[in-house]
């Protein structure tokens, strides 16, 4: 019998890609999400593109009392925890938001867990939780050092997740650290649709291609850097789900150990340039974009790379896709697609 895996914010930007990938690998998906940045439409989609159909079941990771209803009716092997707010900026408008969603929320599921008797947990984290490292790639033993509520929250229910994974029979769980997810599934029917103005560099050139917008900002072109312009480790979203399925397989097999939590980095380890994902964007559209140069965006470092071994050495995972792959693949969506899922 195949195995059935609980996706909270499955119906979100990384988390439809998830849920995609793991019903083409056979697995049985249940989604858990309050749709309050996503769309019933990417289930539908998901639904119509992959080889099965996941169950939607609204509702807040912080409601203990449909945490148990859930655990309850569905029999769930391991839980994909993906729900959560992730924009830097609100984070620091509004901290209180951000630790009862992504920390008391994340507590209320680990613990309906163990009432419930599920003992696998994959937890969606950011490279945000790293410190500085002057531009050196990062590995997992780099020191955390996270400087926003939002990356606070993470590395908050990082340490959460250890200790109950430590403390808990037959617990294990691994911590999967996010570098820059971009990018959208080959078929053009599942990707990023931001409410408002777009933060992240990808979804706001992808506003500019459409002509929703009229040009990209670049933040900086000072940096220490070949080209002046910071560098990213961009990573496309369908290498990233890939490597939650592999997660989920590794913690079903003899290699995990129970009570151990695995902290892995997901990322290329390549970096690229703002200037280059521009160019990179230009030649997968086939047009000009517009750009003018705009002041350092405050919080911004020089250059954030992975250092991926690990991924590859416990998991198997490499990334697979290049910057122009993640490029054409994004602007497949966003031309579909140009209001996203309305
Ligand atoms: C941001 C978040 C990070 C999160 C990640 C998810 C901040 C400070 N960090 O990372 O916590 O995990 O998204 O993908 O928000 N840029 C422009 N013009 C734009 C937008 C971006 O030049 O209009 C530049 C930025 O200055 C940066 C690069 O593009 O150098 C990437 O920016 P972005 O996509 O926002 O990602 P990060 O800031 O790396």
């Amino acid at each position: 019998m195949s195995k059935t895996v609980l996706a909270t914010g499955g119906a979100g930007y990384i988390g439809s890609h998830v849920v995609l990938a793991l019903l083409n690998a056979g697995y049985r998906v249940v989604v858990f999400d309050n749709l309050s940045n996503s769309s019933p439409k990417a289930i539908e989609r998901v639904a119509r593109i992959s080889n099965g159909a996941p169950v939607l079941v609204e509702g807040d990771v912080r409601d203990a009392g449909a945490l148990d209803t859930l655990f309850e009716n569905h029999k769930i092997d391991a839980v994909i925890h993906l729900a959560g707010l992730k924009a830097v900026g609100e984070s620091v408008a509004r901290p209180g938001l951000y630790y009862d969603v992504n920390v008391a929320g994340s507590s209320q599921l680990l613990n309906a867990m163990l009432r419930h008797g599920v003992s696998r947990m994959v937890f969606s984290s950011s490279a945000t939780v790293y410190g500085e490292t002057g531009g050196r790639p990062m590995d997992e033993n780099t020191p955390t050092g996270p400087v926003n509520p939002y990356g606070k929250t993470k590395l908050m229910v990082e340490q959460i997740l250890t200790d109950m994974t430590a403390a808990s029979s037959g617990w294990r769980s691994v911590v999967l650290r996010y570098f820059n997810p971009v990018a959208a599934h080959g078929s053009g029917e599942i990707g990023e649709d931001p409410l408002g103005v777009p933060d992240n560099l990808f979804p706001f050139i992808a506003q500019v291609a459409t002509g929703r917008r009229a040009q990209l900002d670049i933040f900086g072109n000072d940096y220490d850097t070949p080209d002046g312009t910071a560098i990213r480790d961009y990573i496309h979203v369908e290498d990233l789900a890939r490597g939650h399925v592999m997660a989920i397989e590794h913690l079903f097999s003899g290699q995990a150990a129970d009570n151990r939590t695995s902290v892995v980095n997901l990322g290329t380890g390549q970096g690229s340039s703002v200037r280059e994902v521009h160019r990179a964007w230009e030649a997968a559209c086939g047009f000009d974009i517009a750009t003018r140069n705009a002041p350092r965006r405050a919080g911004d470092v020089a250059i954030i790379c992975a250092e991926p071994g690990k991924a590859a050495d416990l998991l198997g995972w490499r990334a697979k896709y290049d910057l122009a792959r993640m490029c054409a693949d994004h602007w497949r969506w966003q031309k579909r697609n140009p209001e996203g899922y309305r």
